[in-house]
């Protein structure tokens, strides 16, 4: 699953991600970065918002940049604190990477590299409402 994969490279995207992030209410900065099957590097970070609903995860951005830029499989992803440390993402953000990624998908995760079939179990998506995405 993860092998050829540069998770350091990934990782790194991600942290820089975190300088450019917006988060002058949680002072919580995320960066995220995502490998696409066509070689792309497609990052994010987080937005924040006076009303704090209305933020943007960093993985929000990440799929905007993929979809914007011509679309594509994320293959591998990873996320970061502003030190640097692996966080999963949040529960909205998984069904997001779900939809562009799949159940093989490699997301870095503190206990190691898993499958997003592992990090989102029974996933609700296309398959559920009998359509195919195409
Ligand atoms: N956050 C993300 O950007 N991605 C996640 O998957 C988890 C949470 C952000 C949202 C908010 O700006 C901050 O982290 C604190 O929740």
């Amino acid at each position: 699953m993860e092998s050829g994969i540069d998770w350091q490279g990934l990782r790194d995207a991600a942290l820089r991600m975190t300088r450019l992030a917006y988060a002058p209410y949680s002072h919580y900065p995320v960066g995220a970065a995502g490998l696409v099957d066509d070689g792309r590097i497609v990052s994010g970070c987080n937005v924040e918002n006076a009303g704090y609903g209305v933020t943007l995860c960093a993985e929000c951005g990440l799929i905007s940049e993929l979809v914007a830029g011509g679309g594509g499989r994320l293959v591998a992803f990873c996320c970061v604190d502003g030190q640097g440390g692996i966080i999963m993402p949040c529960g909205r953000c998984r069904q997001l990477l779900w939809e562009h990624g799949g159940p093989e998908l490699a997301v870095a995760t503190p206990a190691g590299v898993q499958s997003m079939a592992r990090v989102l179990p029974q996933a609700f998506d296309a398959d559920s409402l009998g359509l195919s995405r195409d």
